[in-house]
């Protein structure tokens, strides 16, 4: 029997259009599914819209709609961005669906029934934006939210509680058992951490205001009509609904198997909140929850204020879905933050796929013409080139394991190397000296090498470029699918006696970068031509923030971080800050020891990487780089800059 595997991304919002984030999502699960489906196994997969709350609520009003006509409205514009996407969904779940809403009420009620929801109220706070309640004790300064910093709501209601309390331990234990649940690991740590902390009975439903899943009706519950389920209760079951579940439970048996992929901004409501609903309805738990980190734009965070937004969309119709799926997949290390910036991308879609990739099948088709009539014979490649056979396939073993480790950047890397093989095995052996010195039959071999490099990679590469993978294939004239994984990949065997298809190029060069006004560009017009967008403010406001001058006096690498450095700088208090900057990719280390830069001394603390920092080094970026604010002369460190 084949093994099912259920592979979900997060139902996204429908209170915004698709962005850069959350096509990476999608991309991930597809390329997941993709892997395991060459492995042989029946995948289901699903994603969809999150429809319900407070959040979608007002977005309609603002939009002067009813809630239910915004929702169709930009819902189908994820579906539609999916489809133009290639994207190869099973199922997109709709939370306004009629038979999610039913298993949303017959979940709450099996909870009921077993004492795992009680009544109360609810008295705290609440971020509409994240559709998260915070205790006081858990807000930043001014009340705002810790998770997005936006101003947060007091909220006093009478709610049904889950006994979220009562699982405590249970996560625990769990987590104790099952190290890799959460990968990267350190994410799992987090939220360890977090429940150690102690875990409050969470509030899942709400009576001021109406748009959601209305509590079922139960004779033992009189005034539940004012009531409608929390947002996150009904967007975590939209991963069982469309599974049949608690009606004909047909898909049910995906479920022993589950992967979900999320973002981390919305970690603790899976890793916690939704486990404790599972153990509540006694199902299994997902195998793994995949964690990755944010995108920014050129360094910030992307945002519809700011107008710094990626549309994925239009970036996909300038230079392809597949550039821009290799682009997302290949430039987050998975977990890390990530950073679009269109310079990188070009590089990279030019370097790595039109070079390394699409150059290599050209030289293999163009010698091949001219030496054999497009015929290759690989018989002879074991006589010849033993130790590259064996390279390939250390090379493609250790990149399947970075996929079954869940670090596809490395999965990817591994993948490159293999085609790097390919190229270097033409400079070594250099088959036009082999055609005039009458090695014929060496030369030949070589090129069977070459071909064979590239079956293997392609078959490979299937889940990360599945379309150009296929016209790889369809060149070497053989198809991608779990046969031929298994025959070539997996059994090791070579492609022997064929023809070779002549095919145009697969990634031509992108020459010329997208115009000014277009989203990949938009932030650079706000942060260096158009000042006035960010807004025009008053001295008062400048004088809030403190700059100074200070000294870095050790700086480190941060472990596991590509991107930051750990600074220690004297601006001439007792002790010198703890200063965490993303510029680990500009500087070494070694070269900022001594060194005066400017800093802001009065931002709120950070976390990064578990670690704080205690103000922020100031920085210009363009597109040759990055470089750090100084003074002019040495300056006594503390130095105000007004
Ligand atoms: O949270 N970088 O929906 P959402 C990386 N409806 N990923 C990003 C991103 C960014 N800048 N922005 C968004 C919700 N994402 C809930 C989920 S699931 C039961 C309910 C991706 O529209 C990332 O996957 O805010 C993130 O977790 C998700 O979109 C949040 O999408
Ligand atoms: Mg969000």
């Amino acid at each position: 029997m084949q093994t099912k595997t259920y592979i979900t991304s997060p139902i996204y919002y429908v209170n915004d259009v698709p962005h850069i984030g959350h096509s990476y999502t999608t991309f991930l699960c597809d390329m997941l599914k993709k892997f395991y489906q060459l492995q042989g196994q029946d995948v289901l997969f699903t994603t969809g819209t999150d429809e319900h709350g407070q959040k979608i609520e007002q977005s309609a009003q603002k939009h002067n709609l009813d809630p239910q006509s915004y929702a169709d409205k930009i819902s189908i514009r994820f579906k539609e961005l999916w489809n133009e996407f290639n994207i190869d969904y099973d199922i997109f779940v709709r939370t306004t669906d009629n038979a999610h809403c039913i298993s949303v009420q017959k979940a709450f009620e099996i909870m009921y029934a077993k004492g795992d929801i009680y009544k109360g109220s609810y008295e705290g706070h609440y971020c509409i934006s994240c559709e998260s309640f915070f205790t006081q004790t858990q807000l930043g300064s001014n009340q705002s939210c810790p998770d997005c910093g936006k101003a947060t709501q007091v909220v006093q209601e009478e709610s049904y509680f889950f006994a979220l309390s009562k699982y405590q331990e249970r996560l625990l234990a769990h987590f104790a058992n099952n190290p890799s649940m959460i990968l990267p690991s350190f994410y799992q740590n987090d939220i360890i951490k977090f429940i150690k902390e102690g875990l409050n009975d969470l509030s899942i439903t709400r009576t001021s205001f109406e748009w959601g899943v209305p509590l079922p009706h139960n004779p033992a519950r009189k005034d539940d009509k004012k009531h409608v389920m929390y947002v996150w209760l009904d967007a975590l079951l939209s991963y069982l609904s469309p599974l049949g579940y608690l009606s004909d439970n047909a898909k049910m048996p995906y479920w022993e198997n589950a992967i979900h992929f999320v973002g981390k901004d919305i970690l603790r409501f899976h890793a916690v909140y939704w486990l404790a609903f599972l153990m509540s309805l006694e199902l299994p738990l997902p195998k793994h929850i995949y964690t990755h980190g944010w995108w920014t734009r050129d360094g910030a965070k992307m945002s519809k204020s700011i107008g710094n937004v990626i549309n994925p969309k239009e970036v996909a119709s300038a230079y392809g879905v597949e550039s821009l799926r290799y682009f997302l997949l290949r430039e987050m290390s998975f977990g890390q933050d990530g950073d679009f910036s269109q310079k990188i991308f070009i590089e990279r879609i030019n370097a790595e796929l039109s070079n390394d990739v699409g150059n290599l099948l050209n030289r293999l088709i163009g010698m091949s013409e001219k030496y054999f009539a497009l015929e290759v014979d690989s018989r002879q490649v074991e006589n010849f080139f033993t130790p590259e056979l064996n390279e390939l396939r250390n090379i493609i073993t250790r990149a399947q394991e970075k996929m079954f480790a869940m670090q596809p950047h490395r999965y990817i890397e591994e993948l490159w190397k293999a085609f790097g093989l390919g190229n270097s095995v033409v400079t070594k052996y250099e088959p036009w000296n082999l055609m005039k010195s009458q090695q014929t039959e060496k030369a030949m071999a070589l090129l069977g090498l070459i071909a064979n490099i590239l079956a293997q990679s392609s078959l490979l590469l299937y889940p990360i470029l599945p379309q150009s993978a296929n016209k790889i294939a369809h060149a070497l004239n053989f198809k991608i699918n779990a046969q031929t994984y298994k025959d070539l990949i997996q059994q090791k065997q070579l492609l022997t006696i064929f023809k070779l298809n002549k095919i145009s190029p697969l990634f031509p060069r992108i020459e010329s970068p997208l115009p000014q006004d277009s989203s990949i560009n938009k932030s650079k017009i706000i942060d260096s031509k158009n000042t006035s967008q960010v807004g025009i403010i008053d001295i008062k406001d400048f004088s809030k923030i403190d700059i100074r001058v200070g000294t870095i006096i050790e700086c480190v690498a941060v472990e596991k971080s590509e991107k930051l450095l750990k600074l220690m700088v004297d601006i001439g208090e007792d002790k010198p800050r703890q200063i965490l900057s993303g510029i680990a990719q500009y500087y070494s280390p070694q070269s900022l020891i001594n060194k005066q830069v400017c800093l802001i001394v009065n931002l709120k603390p950070a976390k990064l990487m578990g670690q704080i920092s205690e103000g922020m080094i100031l920085a210009s970026k363009d597109e040759n780089g990055l470089s750090l604010l100084g003074v002019d002369k040495t300056q006594t460190n503390g130095s105000k800059i007004s």
